[in-house]
């Protein structure tokens, strides 16, 4: 089995530079981390009752993931565009798999023309709402859905976050008005808790198809869950090869897999000894676009995970080398308290070469007829010695492809690393009462009526 593979060497020191970690004093880490990773799967840590994810992708059975599959697919054979509803872990899991598998420009087919895609696998276009609360948004979604043929899958754990449940009473109304109630009916598909809140309450009510959000995983937790598996698989995103890269992931990942070789535990025990060593910000870094929603995913896994009692590293991403030409020179040369995890991928999907010029204006023949990728691999390299070389620890994660399968290992990779490096650190990794603050205040100004 190949696997992503995690490498740490540029993140230690030897010396000379402003970051003095050394391999010995990462492995002096091993039996806190394995210790960890043992009080994850005996379940006798913090927020225990929030693990249910550990064992989702073993655990997930063929039937399950076929009716996931048949939902999905009837729901691609109805309808032309799907907008899904939903915000933070019940939104970034499903847009992060889309984008690093579907084609960058999947949502900007024409329907001027004859379609290229054969019927039998002819996408919808897949829109997301609910994870902001923009009237301009939500405006300009209603006039593009206008004389589309659309459905909904409504996403949300609690069933009472205000963005979505707002965005869905505007989307619904708009269906219903479309194509009327009955049909309406048939085009909605809510994911939610099995008994509790108000998505369940009006689920229950008009008769949609339902899929349950586990009581045990959180919402961050749950992309392996019909939050994130049935989005991806009406986007067209092969689900079982998704859940079966993060399946083989779970294993090389259990505490019973020694230390060197458990790459959760590397990654876990390195960012936190890199915390201790005063660098607080961790910047996830990719060089292709098709890994930007990851990084917002990981961003919400790790923060939430982390982010309490006034400690946890700050999560914080870029997108080279496009972001090299705007926060290049601050990561270059501002503050040392940064170090990166660079999102490495060895195979891109297709070739495509320099092409000769006979003029030459632009200067560029010396790279005629070597691949783009050629060049995007030296951009990385180079990027990498001069960061490491400005004293920005650096750590890489390989995936050998960028499809479902390494995405599924990754996803799960992150998910165990981060209970691991939440209990490294001392804190319940699986609630966010922070969350709460500003909802306390927005309700207050809103003059919501509190229900006791
Ligand atoms: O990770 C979390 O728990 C949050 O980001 C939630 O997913 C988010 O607030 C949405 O909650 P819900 O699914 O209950 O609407």
């Amino acid at each position: 089995m190949k696997t992503i593979q995690l490498n740490i060497d540029k993140a230690l020191g030897r010396g000379e530079k402003s970051f003095a970690l050394t391999k010995e004093q990462i492995y002096a880490q091993a039996a806190n981390a394995k210790q960890a990773n043992f009080t994850l799967e005996n379940g006798t840590g913090k927020g225990n009752d929030f693990l249910g994810w550990l064992h989702l992708p073993s655990s997930i059975t063929p039937a399950e993931l076929a009716d996931i599959q048949a939902t999905a697919d009837s729901v691609r054979a109805k309808c032309d565009v799907v907008v899904v509803v939903g915000i933070g872990g019940s939104y970034l899991g499903a847009k992060a798999v889309m984008e690093a598998i579907g084609g960058t420009f999947d949502n900007y087919r024409c329907h001027c023309g004859p379609d290229p895609q054969p019927p039998a696998k002819k996408s919808p276009v897949v829109l997301f709402a609910g994870h902001n609360i923009s009237e301009d948004y939500l405006y300009e979604l209603q006039a593009y859905l206008k004389d589309k043929s659309f459905g909904i899958v409504n996403i949300s754990k609690s069933g009472t976050t205000t963005e979505p449940a707002l965005a869905f009473r505007i989307l619904k109304k708009q269906l219903e008005e479309a194509v009327g109630k009955d049909e309406t009916r048939t085009r909605i598909v809510a994911v939610t808790d099995k008994a509790r809140g108000a998505l369940r309450t009006l689920a229950t009510k008009e008769g949609y198809k339902t899929y349950i959000i586990p009581d045990n995983v959180g919402g961050r937790f749950s992309v392996l869950t019909p939050v994130g598996l049935l989005p991806v698989a009406i986007a067209g995103v092969d689900i079982e090869q998704l859940v079966q890269g993060a399946a083989d992931m779970e294993k090389a990942t259990a505490s019973t897999v020694a230390f060197e070789d458990n790459i959760a535990e590397i990654y876990a025990a390195t960012r936190n000894e890199i915390y201790k060593s005063g660098k607080k910000i961790e910047l996830l870094a990719n060089f292709t676009p098709k890994l930007h929603y990851v990084s917002e995913w990981w961003k919400q896994l790790y923060g939430e995970s982390e982010g309490k009692e006034h400690k946890g590293i700050f999560t914080a991403s870029v997108d080279f080398t496009t972001d090299l030409h705007s926060m290049g020179q601050w990561i270059q040369d501002g503050e040392r308290n940064i170090f990166e995890t660079v999102l490495s991928v060895d195979q891109v999907k297709y070739h495509l070469e320099v092409p000769h010029d006979a003029d030459d204006l632009d200067g560029l023949n010396y790279l005629a007829g070597k691949r783009v990728d050629y060049v995007n691999k030296q951009a990385e390299l180079g990027t990498q010695m001069a960061h490491v070389d400005g004293g920005v620890p650096n750590l890489k994660i390989t995936l050998p492809e960028l499809n479902e399968y390494y995405l599924g290992q990754l996803l799960y990779f992150f998910e165990r690393a981060c209970g691991i490096s939440g209990y490294l650190l001392g804190v319940n990794p699986f609630d966010q009462p922070g969350v709460e603050a500003y909802k306390k205040n927005m309700f207050a100004l809103l003059g919501k009526k509190i229900i006791h």
